[in-house]
């Protein structure tokens, strides 16, 4: 049977993942997963994290196992979804080396986000020809398996659509209809805001992780940035509380995110700005909301992270499956290019 939709997408391995990413892309992955007429493909970059730390590259292995514990925890079923590593599957490297013959130069030097992250991670020497390479990799990852949905933020955009020239011009060039050209599928990016009202990343040190632990879980919110334009009540001689802003307030971002009812989430915003809602009864509530979600899951992913070599074994089995598919599409790229096998 022929899937309704073939999903690809992938995460770079750096380890416990975070409420933002879940609410932003692993939601979506879950739903596309949750379709049983859809196939989906997750995959573990692990050849996309060598581009930034090759330089120390000790915890690798410890980051594909707490993000793949992070998946399965937030509802990813390997059972439904083939879940494979990037590095198991030889032939990703193969057909990026392939495709890196035909991308021209200048397709990838006038890439936003590489411009972008050679300006932002100026602290690592990523002048590589790797990190160049980058979206021809990831041109790679996608076309291998034909997919024709990619779930990703707006950010890989731009690598989506040079996804899309790179399949057509290898197309073009043997005459034939190799690669099929992927469509996105937008994540929403809910803006979920860190611990110290940033954006939540990691970079930033102001993260929730999945599952977190009660107590730091509780010490996290109770640290938590409000209203930053808060007047404090005894500044205008008001009785407190005191009227507050929760535009740009961390607690009531992630209130829009884990309170279940839109109207609750109405009713906290409008007690909010009349200053009927003081912030340690919303800080509280927002640790109840968590701790509701979080109980079940904090017990499922210790449950699984003591399963010694549950996640290797995912993998293993995972990359299998996904390197039947990968061998399939590069045996006719190296046809269609005249580059037969060894047989
Ligand atoms: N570049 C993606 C990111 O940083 C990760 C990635 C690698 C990916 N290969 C992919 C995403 C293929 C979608 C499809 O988020």
């Amino acid at each position: 049977m022929k899937p309704k939709k073939l999903i690809l997408s992938g995460m770079r391995p750096t380890g416990q993942i975070h409420i933002g990413n879940w609410a932003g892309a692993l939601a979506n992955w879950i739903q596309l997963q949750d379709d049983p007429e859809n196939l989906c493909f997750f995959m573990v970059a692990d050849w996309h994290a060598l581009t930034t730390e090759y330089q120390d590259t000790s915890a690798v292995e410890s980051n594909i196992q707490e993000m793949v514990l992070d998946w399965i925890t937030a509802g990813i079923d390997p059972e439904r979804a083939i879940l494979f590593r990037q590095s198991w599957v030889k032939e990703h490297s193969e057909l990026s080396l392939i495709l890196s013959m035909i991308t021209p130069l200048s397709w990838l030097e006038r890439n936003p986000t590489y411009k972008e992250q050679m300006k932002e991670l100026a602290d690592k020497d990523i002048s590589t020809h790797g990190f160049l390479g980058y979206p021809v990799l990831q041109a790679a990852d996608i076309l291998l398996y034909r997919a024709t949905h990619v779930p990703v933020g707006e950010d890989q955009l731009p690598h989506l659509e040079l996804t899309r020239e790179i399949a057509r011009r290898f197309n073009f060039m043997c005459k034939k209809e190799i690669f099929v050209e992927p469509q996105a599928i937008l994540s929403p990016t809910p803006k979920v805001l860190g611990i110290d009202a940033r954006k939540m990343s990691k970079s930033y040190h102001n993260t929730i992780h999945i599952a977190e632990e009660e107590p730091e879980l509780k010490n996290k919110i109770q640290s938590m940035y409000t209203d930053p334009q808060k007047i404090r009540a005894k500044d205008l001689g008001h009785p407190t509380p005191c009227p507050e802003n929760p535009t740009g307030c961390t607690v009531f971002s992630l209130h829009k995110i884990f309170e279940n009812s839109a109207e609750k989430t109405a009713l906290r915003e409008k007690e909010c700005r009349e200053g009927q809602l003081g912030c340690v009864a919303c800080k509280k509530d927002l640790l109840d909301e968590i701790n509701a979600l979080f109980k079940p899951l904090r017990r499922k992913r210790s449950e699984l992270a003591h399963k010694n070599g549950l996640i290797q074994d995912i993998l293993r089995e995972g990359s299998l499956k996904a390197r039947k598919h990968a061998m399939e599409t590069l045996g006719d790229a190296r046809k269609a290019i005249h580059y037969h096998e060894l047989v």
